[in-house]
């Protein structure tokens, strides 16, 4: 399978957004293209935030890549609890120094979190891991935040 373009894989996402038939559907045909077609992410998945939990909790929902271990994060834990719990993109260039990193594979080099927002409060995030180190450069993090708001957008239209 060779690498896509951002270009090339906005495109297709945005196929997949007109066909997809609800937000679920939407999520799982979007973490296999982006495994699929893009060389540096060798995991791609959605956490989202369990309706009623307190404290809070994000629970892995669609995926593709190795099994993780770590299929349900408090807030206060792991790049994906900082992402959640301050509403912003996070980005980490080398997971080994950044100590709130919570190891899924000892093959992951960097990482990026994007939140998932409906109606402006957060419902999860778009999580991916790569085998590169410092893989989410300012464009690739431009198509994740890109993917990730469309998923909103497909929730607040349509139910999961
Ligand atoms: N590395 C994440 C945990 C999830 S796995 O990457 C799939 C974190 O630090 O929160």
């Amino acid at each position: 399978m060779t690498t896509a373009s951002a270009d090339d894989v906005r495109k297709e996402f945005d196929d997949l957004c007109r066909s997809a038939g609800s937000a679920r559907d939407l999520m799982e045909k979007l973490v296999k293209l982006l495994h699929a077609r893009m060389l540096k992410y060798n995991w791609v998945g959605f956490y989202l935030l369990e309706p009623g939990a307190e404290p809070p909790v994000l629970v892995l929902g669609a995926f593709e890549g190795a099994m993780t271990p770590h299929t349900r994060i408090p807030l206060n834990q792991g790049i994906c609890g900082a992402a959640a719990s301050s509403g912003q993109t996070v980005v980490v260039d080398d997971v080994n120094k950044d100590p709130r990193y919570l190891a899924c594979s000892l093959e992951t080099k960097s990482e990026i979190v994007v939140p998932v927002f409906v109606h402006g409060e957060i419902v999860g995030e778009l999580d991916i891991d790569s085998h590169f180190p410092a893989a989410f450069t300012p464009e690739h993090q431009a198509l994740v935040q890109y993917c990730a708001q469309l998923v909103g957008q497909k929730m607040e239209a349509s139910p999961i």
